[in-house]
C-alpha cells in the first residue's frame, strides 16, 4: 500500500522523486470495435468523454437476451442445460470497448501505469505501442512505459482495449475500466510497485516486532541507504532504522523494528501504524515508500480455533460480490464504506471477496474500519464453469495472478486469509490436489504469514481424494450436515464455514402460510421475507448459528450475501425474465437493510440492542387470517400484543430443548434464535412487543401500525455533508408514509428525483429484482414503500437540495452540504 505526499514539505521532495495521480477524467470512449484506435493521430472526438472508474454495462438497458445463457449449473447439481436468464445480471456487459485518454509525466522519469482491474482481457497501448496484456478483469495489474514515452515527457496517448466474452461470468462483472488507473512517476533507482513486505513476527502486548523488507529497482552494485521511520496510529515515531548495504543476491533491503506496547490491530480496535522508508543512493535521496500496516497475530489451532491476538474468535463474515447495485462495478469509496457501515452496526467483522480480487479501496477501509478480510482470487481454475470463464487463462496466468494479489495485499493488516479457490470442479479431479498444492504453495511462498483456504462444496470427493486435506484450513461450503463428519475425517481438525446460508428474502415480502421450503418460487418471483426459504443446496442462518454455538472447531462463517448482486436470480433464473438480481442479501440491492439483518445483528452484535418485529401490520383484506409474527432480538424473551390484547410470552430456547423438539416442531431450532407466534389471526391496528431480561423484567419494547392513507415522501439521508470531491455520495431512503409516519409497506408507485445546487443525481434503486428501471435515470418506483436515491457531490461547495416526487403525495426535500470535511 503506497500513501505519498504527507505534509507540504514532504510533498515538495517527493515531488522531485516519486508521484502518483489517477487517471480520472476526460477519458474519450466508445463501445464496439476500432480500427486504428491504438494510433496517438487517432481522432477520437466524436467519442463519449467518460470519467474513471467506468462501467459501460450498467446504463442497460436490461434485456433478457444480454448474455443468455443455456447451461446445467453442476454446482446446483444441475444435470441438464436449460435457459439461464439474468444469470450475468441482463446487462449488456459483453462485447468490445475503447478507452483513450492523456498523461504528461515529467521529462527523465520512470512511468509505471497501474490499472485497479480491468474488465477485462485488457491490452495497453502507449503511443501506439503495446505496453501490456491482463486477462483477468478482476485483478490489479502494472506496466513500466518508460521506453515508451514521448521524449518531453509530455501528451503521451493512452489506449486500452477491452473485451468482454458472452458466457464468461456466473454474475455480473460489470464492465470497462471500472476501477482505477495511475501512473506513477520515480527516479530510475526506486521502490516499484508493491515493493515491499512487512511482517509482524513476534506480537505480544508488551512488543512487537516489525520486519520490512524493500525492493529496489536498478540498485546495481550501489550501496543503498534505507532510514525507516515506524510510525503510531497517534502520528509519534515510535522506532528509527538507518540502514545501509547492497541489494544482495537480489534479496530485498531488509530492516526490524522493535515497538513497544503496541497498538493491537482488531476489528474493534483498528490501529494502523505506518513505515515510512527514505532511500538514499551517494547521499542523496531518491524515492520515499509508505507502507501502511497493523500488528497483530493470528493463530489457528485446531479443535480449539481462530485466535486474534490471542484471543479466541469466529468469523462473523459476510461473502460480497464487488458491484455496488445501481453502481454497477464502477468503484466509489463511499458506496463502499455505506456498505460497511451497514454491516458493522449488523455485528460482522469479516469480508470475503467471494470469489475474486477486491478493489484496493476496500482493503483499505476493512483496515481502517476494522473487517477481517478472507481475499480469493478465483471461481474456476482449470476446468471451466463458464464456457468463456477464467479457464482459459489459467494454465499460463494463475501463478501471474497469485502474485498479484499476494503482493498487493500481504501488508494489510485486515487481511487474514487467503482462499485459493471457490466450489473449483477441479477439487473432484483425481489430481486436483495438485493444482491446489500449487496455488497454496504460492501463497505461502509469497506470505509465509497467512492461512489458505478454498471454499469447497463436493465434500465426498474432497474427503476422499485428499484435497481437503491438504489445505491449510477447509472450508465447506453449505453442507452444515457434513461438518462433524468433516471435523472427524479431516487432520486439520478444524472447519470453516467459508460460504453459508444462500437464505432467499425479498424486502417486505411475506408469503403465507408461513412454511420452511426450499426452491420455492412464486407468480411474482419474489421470496418470502419470513427468512426461512433457501434453495436446495442451501440452509437458513440459524443452522449456522447452531454449528458455531456447538462446535469449539467450527472457526465462524462468511454468509452468501452481505448484499444483494446483479446476476444469479435464483430461485429465479431459469428462463425467469424479468429477474435480474440476487435475492440472497441480508440487505437489498438498494442498500435496505431486510428482516434477516435486525436476525443476524440480534445475535453478532453484543454492543446495541435489537428489537425487530416481522411482517408489517398492514394487511387489509387479511382480516381473521393467521398472520404470524417473529421478533428478532438479543433479549431472551418478549410478549406480543395485538390492540392491547396478549398474545403470549415467548422466551429462546436452549439447545436441548430445542434438540428435544426436532421431529415435532418444524421451526424447532429456529426457536433457539428467534421469537416466533405462529397463530396470530390479522386484525389492523397496533403490533406491540415487549422485551424481557433474563429476569424476567420488562426493558424495551417496539410497536408497528397499520399504516394509513399515503400521504408523504419521507427522506433520510445517510449523510448530510459530503466531500465536494465529485465522488462523495449520500445515500437517501425515500419512504412512503402515511400522515403519522407509518410506511405504507405496499405502496409501488413512481418516485422522480430532482438536485439542484452543488451536487448531482447518480442512481436509485428499490430492491425489487424483477424491476427494468434503468438506474442512472432520476425516477424509480417505490418496492413496498422505499427506495434509495444517490446524489452525488460536485467539485463546488455549497448546499445541496434533493426532491422526491409522487403523484397524489406531499413531495420530500432533503437539504445536503458539500464542503472540505466528510
Ligand atoms: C455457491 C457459490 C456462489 C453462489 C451461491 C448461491 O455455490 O459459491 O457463488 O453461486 O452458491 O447459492
Amino acid at each position: 500500500m503506497l500513501i505519498v505526499g504527507c505534509g507540504l514539505f514532504l510533498s515538495a521532495m517527493i515531488q522531485a522523486q516519486r508521484s502518483e495521480f489517477l487517471l480520472e477524467k476526460n477519458w474519450k470512449f466508445t463501445k464496439g470495435d476500432v480500427t486504428g484506435a491504438v494510433s496517438p493521430e487517432f481522432d477520437d472526438s466524436k467519442w463519449e468523454t467518460v470519467s474513471v472508474p467506468h462501467d459501460w454495462a450498467i446504463f442497460g438497458p436490461f434485456d433478457r437476451s444480454n448474455d443468455l445463457q443455456n447451461v446445467a449449473i453442476t454446482q446446483n447439481f444441475e444435470k441438464k442445460a436449460s435457459v439461464k436468464t439474468g444469470r450475468s445480471g441482463g446487462l449488456p456487459y459483453v462485447g468490445v470497448g475503447w478507452y483513450r485518454t492523456k498523461f504528461d509525466v515529467p521529462a527523465g522519469k520512470q512511468a509505471t501505469l497501474v490499472f485497479d482491474g480491468a474488465m477485462s482481457e485488457a491490452r495497453v497501448y502507449v503511443n501506439g505501442k503495446e505496453a501490456c496484456f491482463w486477462p483477468f478483469g478482476y485483478n490489479s495489474f502494472h506496466c513500466n512505459v518508460t521506453e515508451l514515452l514521448n521524449e518531453n515527457g509530455k501528451n503521451n496517448v493512452l489506449s486500452v482495449r477491452l473485451e468482454n466474452k458472452p458466457q464468461s461470468s456466473r454474475w455480473y462483472p460489470g464492465a470497462g475500466l471500472y476501477r482505477n488507473v495511475r501512473v506513477v512517476t520515480t527516479d530510475r533507482i526506486y521502490v516499484p510497485v508493491w515493493g515491499t513486505q512487512l511482517t509482524t513476527p513476534h506480537v505480544s502486548s508488551e512488543y512487537a516486532s516489525v520486519r520490512l523488507r524493500t525492493e529496489i529497482a536498478n540498485a546495481g552494485e550501489n550501496n543503498i541507504r534505507v532510514v525507516t521511520e515506524i510510525v503510531s496510529p497517534d502520528g509519534k515515531v515510535v522506532a528509527v532504522k538507518d540502514n545501509t548495504g547492497k541489494i544482495n543476491h537480489g534479496r530485498p533491503f531488509e530492516q526490524n523494528f522493535l515497538v513497544n506496547s503496541p497498538a493491537l490491530w482488531s476489528p474493534e480496535t483498528p490501529y494502523l501504524y505506518k513505515a515510512s522508508s527514505k532511500i538514499y543512493v551517494d547521499g542523496k535521496q531518491v524515492d520515499e515508500y509508505i507502507t501502511r500496516f497493523g500488528i497483530r497475530s493470528i493463530e489457528i489451532v485446531a479443535d480449539k480455533g481462530f485466535f486474534l491476538n490471542g484471543k479466541h474468535r469466529k468469523f462473523q463474515g459476510v461473502c460480497n460480490h464487488h458491484d455496488l447495485g445501481p453502481l454497477g462495478a464502477a468503484v466509489n469509496v463511499a458506496a463502499l464504506r455505506r456498505q460497511l457501515t451497514l454491516l458493522k452496526d449488523m455485528g460482522c467483522d469479516a469480508v470475503r471477496t467471494s470469489h475474486n480480487m477486491p478493489a484496493p479501496e476496500l482493503v483499505e477501509l476493512c483496515d481502517e474500519m476494522g473487517f477481517m478480510m478472507m481475499i480469493e482470487p478465483f471461481d474456476e481454475w482449470d476446468i471451466a464453469k463458464c464456457e468463456n470463464g477464467y479457464h482459459r487463462y489459467f494454465g499460463e496466468w494463475a501463478e501471474r495472478d497469485m502474485v498479484n494479489m499476494l503482493r498487493h495485499y500481504r501488508n494489510n493488516a485486515s487481511v487474514v486469509m487467503w482462499s485459493i479457490g471457490n466450489e473449483v470442479p477441479t477439487q473432484c479431479s483425481p489430481e486436483g490436489y495438485k493444482v491446489a498444492s500449487f496455488l497454496q504453495d504460492i501463497c505461502h511462498r509469497e506470505d509465509p504469514t497467512r492461512p489458505v483456504t478454498c471454499g469447497m462444496d463436493q465434500v465426498s470427493c474432497v474427503l476422499e481424494n485428499g484435497f481437503a486435506a491438504m489445505i491449510d484450513v477447509p472450508g465447506l461450503n453449505y453442507r452444515a450436515h457434513r461438518y462433524v463428519e468433516s471435523y472427524n475425517a479431516l487432520p486439520q481438525n478444524i472447519i470453516l464455514g467459508s460460504e453459508t446460508a444462500s437464505t432467499v428474502s425479498s424486502r417486505g415480502v411475506y408469503k403465507f402460510p408461513v412454511e420452511k421450503r426450499a426452491s420455492v418460487r412464486y407468480d411474482d418471483h419474489q421470496c418470502s421475507g419470513y427468512d426461512i426459504e433457501c434453495c436446495y443446496w442451501s440452509n437458513i442462518p440459524d443452522v449456522d448459528f447452531a454449528l458455531a454455538d456447538d462446535y469449539d472447531w467450527t472457526i465462524g462463517q462468511f454468509v452468501w450475501t452481505g448484499f444483494d448482486y446483479l446476476g444469479e436470480p435464483s430461485p429465479y433464473d431459469t428462463d425467469s425474465w424479468p429477474s435480474h438480481s440476487s435475492v440472497f442479501g441480508i440487505i437489498d440491492l438498494a442498500s435496505l437493510p431486510k428482516d434477516r439483518y435486525y436476525l443476524y445483528r440480534s445475535i453478532w452484535n453484543k454492543n446495541v440492542n435489537t428489537l425487530h418485529i416481522l411482517p408489517h401490520w398492514t394487511w387489509p383484506g387479511r382480516e381473521g387470517e393467521n398472520t404470524p409474527v417473529f421478533v428478532y432480538t438479543n433479549y431472551p424473551g418478549a410478549e406480543l400484543f395485538i390492540n392491547g390484547k396478549s398474545y403470549g410470552k415467548q422466551r429462546k430456547l436452549t439447545a436441548g430443548e430445542s434438540e428435544a423438539l426436532q421431529g415435532k416442531d418444524s421451526l424447532a431450532l429456529q426457536r433457539r434464535y428467534r421469537l416466533m407466534w405462529m397463530d396470530v389471526p390479522y386484525e389492523p391496528g397496533e403490533l406491540k412487543v415487549v422485551a424481557y431480561d433474563a429476569a424476567g423484567k420488562p426493558v424495551e419494547e417496539k410497536t408497528v401500525h397499520t399504516a394509513g392513507k399515503p400521504h408523504h415522501l419521507e427522506l433520510v439521508a445517510d449523510r448530510t455533508g459530503l466531500v465536494a470531491d465529485g465522488k462523495d455520495l449520500a445515500y437517501i431512503t425515500v419512504r412512503v408514509v402515511d400522515k403519522d409516519g407509518n410506511l405504507c409497506p405496499s405502496d409501488n408507485r413512481l418516485v422522480s428525483f430532482s438536485v439542484k445546487g452543488a451536487g448531482r443525481y447518480r442512481a436509485a434503486a428499490n430492491g425489487d429484482a424483477t424491476s427494468l428501471d434503468l438506474f442512472h435515470l432520476p425516477k424509480m418506483p417505490a418496492f413496498n414503500g422505499q427506495l434509495t436515491a444517490i446524489v452525488q457531490s460536485t467539485e463546488q461547495s455549497g448546499e445541496i437540495v434533493f426532491e422526491a416526487k409522487a403523484k397524489g403525495l406531499r413531495t420530500g426535500k432533503i437539504v445536503l452540504s458539500a464542503g472540505t470535511q466528510r
